[in-house]
């Protein structure tokens, strides 16, 4: 039997290039050996998206997205995690063997406790419970369909681990195997795909690249990168470069030594480098923008997938959480 591998975005805002390269393309790859389920993770973005105009672009932008970049839903179980009501119940049975400390110490939840620290604000403000328990519902997603890798960028590691400290409890408990614990699957060389301005490209930064920008769009995001002021004459070291690092994801070998070499020599100005960057990632990312506006042209071609997908993942879920209850005496 092919091992699982299972993962989810959630729809806040639109696709850019740390996705990408950061879990979409690494869990489409996987799908050659593994039984996949990818889904869109619309209720973890309910916690901060409250318009509903939005969250239902998102959602549609966000499947588009997979599809786009090659998901095929005949070979992948690919579906939204509100049709699958299991998912709560399973939620509800986990809080039941999650420790309140554990919550307390998530990266996302102490983080928003520390901004509203440095701001003089009480420590919870604007903190939903929704929150607060995201890596119980993310434990669900993951063990609900048995998985046993979570391809994710680094930043989503602790989350993993918690979901199988989570599974881990439950089977300590009951003595036997209820659920699986999943292992993160983390693709080193892309687990921080560097933002326009040298963060981590994030949604929450404002400093992404959108993977289905038009080309005007693309080209004055990329001239838009943060450079030193090294001159053109100057050589410049490739490995301590944004531009390079970028580079590097979108160009082939043979490429990227020719870039490093000119670099290196010097003459090359910071304008040229963002040319380069431009050329390698329109020619990756044509096709992709064309399939994803006609595939977001279909709205209900698109609703259909994911109802079909749905219906084949909820045997799966139900089944697991059949197992939960039989072993907990709530038959
Ligand atoms: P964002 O930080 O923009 O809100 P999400 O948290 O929705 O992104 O991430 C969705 C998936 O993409 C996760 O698996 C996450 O690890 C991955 N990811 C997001 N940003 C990056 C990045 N800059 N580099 C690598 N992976 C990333
Ligand atoms: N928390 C993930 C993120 O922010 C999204 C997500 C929700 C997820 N449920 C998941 C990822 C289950 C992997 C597995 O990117």
């Amino acid at each position: 039997m092919k091992k699982i591998s299972l993962t989810g975005i959630k729809p806040t805002g639109s696709l850019h290039i740390g996705n990408y390269f950061g879990a979409i393309k690494p869990a489409l790859e996987l799908t050659k050996d593994y039984d996949a389920r990818y889904f869109i993770a619309d209720y973890h973005a309910l916690n901060t998206i409250k318009d509903p105009k939005e969250l239902a672009a998102n959602i549609r932008g966000v499947a588009a997205g997979w599809l786009a970049a090659g998901l095929d839903p005949g070979k992948v179980i690919f579906y939204r995690q509100s049709s699958i009501p299991e998912t709560f119940e399973l939620t509800t049975q986990l809080m039941a063997f999650t420790s309140k400390g554990l919550m307390n110490r998530a990266h996302a939840y102490k983080a928003a406790v520390q901004e509203n620290t440095e701001k003089n604000e009480d420590p919870d403000a604007g903190i939903n419970m929704g929150l607060f328990t995201y890596p119980v519902l993310m434990a669900a997603d993951i063990i609900l369909f048995d998985s046993d890798v979570v391809p994710v960028g680094r930043d989503q590691v602790q989350h993993i681990e918690m979901a199988q400290d989570i599974a881990q409890a439950v089977n300590f408990n009951y003595k036997c195997e209820v659920f699986k614990a999943p292992q993160a699957l983390v693709q080193e060389d892309v687990a921080v795909v560097p933002g326009l301005d040298g963060r981590k490209m994030s949604k929450s930064y404002g400093n992404t690249i959108p993977l289905f920008c038009d080309e005007k769009t693309l080209r004055k995001l990329i001239m838009r990168i943060v450079t030193n002021s090294q001159s053109v004459e100057e050589p410049k070291d490739p490995d301590t470069s944004q531009i390079y690092l970028l580079y590097q994801l979108f160009a082939n070998e043979e490429e990227r030594r020719s870039l490093a070499n000119r670099y290196r020599e010097g003459g090359m100005g910071w304008g040229e480098a963002k040319e380069e960057l431009f050329s390698v990632v329109n020619r990756e990312l044509s096709p992709l923008r064309e399939r994803f506006n006609e595939i977001i042209a279909n709205p209900a071609e698109l609703d259909a997938i994911l109802r079909r997908g749905a219906e084949k993942a909820r045997p799966i879920a139900a089944a697991t959480v059949r197992r939960f209850r039989k072993a907990a005496g709530i038959e």
